[in-house]
């Protein structure tokens, strides 16, 4: 479509949507659900044709890992068939589609970080959705990148950071597992590399369409996490309690996780020689501005 139109971002009040909108990039529209419903294709329509962008990037779906369980109608209206409306769109205009999806389509029983190549198994309903999504998404859209991502935060939205920051605000001590590993990535940072991500791309001659990789780089697991969320917030005077490490299988939730989540980036590192950032300054950084926002 148009060469100067805009990077469409699907969502506007999500975590990745409102990281994405603090890059401070003019051509980067974020649209919300009035107007860009994945529910409602013609509406998807209305909106590519009226905004004309150069590339359309989806941070939208049903994102709730344990109510997906018992709305999975919705969850795969969202997850699944609203991208591949999505990527047929893109395909019309021919246009690029970068679509986001989780470490949740890995069942995590690899011992060692899962790469773009590993087949997916997905252990929930949520997990199910958006691996039919990106199987959707690659089926009827040729320029398409599906960006895995896993563990993410940021001072935006709601994440782990926030939820166990207000938690020790109710509680001196709580309950975190500690046999789910993960890469934790700072949303920010995401945020910059998917759109680096979008001007390579879009430069001409591009054609390493698929799936890809995009997580922070050092391991930790959940409640190690908690801890150095916990040692920051301490250590500027916020909120802050004891961490009781406790196994998945005594915490039972609606869905099941996987219990290794860690995605390897090293695909993304070769061909958009992208390197995220140390995700501890994120946190650093994400623990400021949450703690003010408390006080
Ligand atoms: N957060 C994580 O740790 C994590 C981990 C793995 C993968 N992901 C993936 O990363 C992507 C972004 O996640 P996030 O953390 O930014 O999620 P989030 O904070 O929960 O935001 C969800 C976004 O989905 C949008 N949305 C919900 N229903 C919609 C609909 N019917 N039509 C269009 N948009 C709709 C919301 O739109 P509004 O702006 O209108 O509210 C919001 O922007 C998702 O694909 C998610 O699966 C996230």
């Amino acid at each position: 479509m148009s060469a100067a139109g805009p990077i469409l971002v699907i969502g506007r009040t999500g975590q990745l949507a409102q990281s994405l909108q603090a890059l401070g990039r003019p051509d980067v529209r974020c649209v919300g659900r009035p107007e860009g419903d994945l529910a409602d294709p013609g509406k998807l329509a209305d909106l590519v044709a009226r905004t004309r962008p150069r590339l359309v990037l989806n941070a939208g779906g049903f994102t709730k890992v344990d109510p997906a369980e018992s709305e999975a109608e919705e969850a795969f209206a969202l997850n699944r068939d609203g991208p591949a409306a999505l990527a047929r769109l893109c395909a019309s205009v021919g246009i690029p589609l970068i679509h986001i999806s989780t470490d949740c389509v890995f069942d995590g029983r690899k011992p060692a970080p899962y790469t773009p190549d590993d087949t997916p198994n997905p252990l929930s309903v949520y997990g199910r959705s958006k691996l039919e999504g990106e199987e959707a998404v690659a089926i009827h859209c040729r320029q398409h990148l599906v960006v895995r991502v896993s563990w993410v935060f940021s001072e935006h939205a709601s994440n782990f950071v926030r939820t166990m920051l207000k938690f020790a605000t109710q509680r001196e001590m709580i309950q975190v597992v500690s046999d789910q590993t993960g890469y934790p990535t700072y949303c920010p940072d995401l945020a910059a590399g998917l759109l680096a991500m979008a001007e390579q791309v879009l430069a001409p001659g591009f054609d390493a369409w698929g799936t890809y990789h995009l997580a922070g780089r050092e391991e930790i697991d959940r409640a190690g996490m908690a801890d150095a969320i916990f040692a920051e917030s301490r250590a500027i005077g916020g909120p802050s309690a004891r961490v009781s490490p406790i196994l998945t299988r005594d915490f039972p939730t609606p869905a099941k996780r996987p219990l290794n989540a860690r995605l390897e980036s090293a695909k993304a590192a070769e061909v958009f020689g992208l390197k995220l950032p140390d995700w501890r300054t994120g946190l650093q950084k994400s623990v400021r501005v949450l703690v003010a926002e408390m006080r």
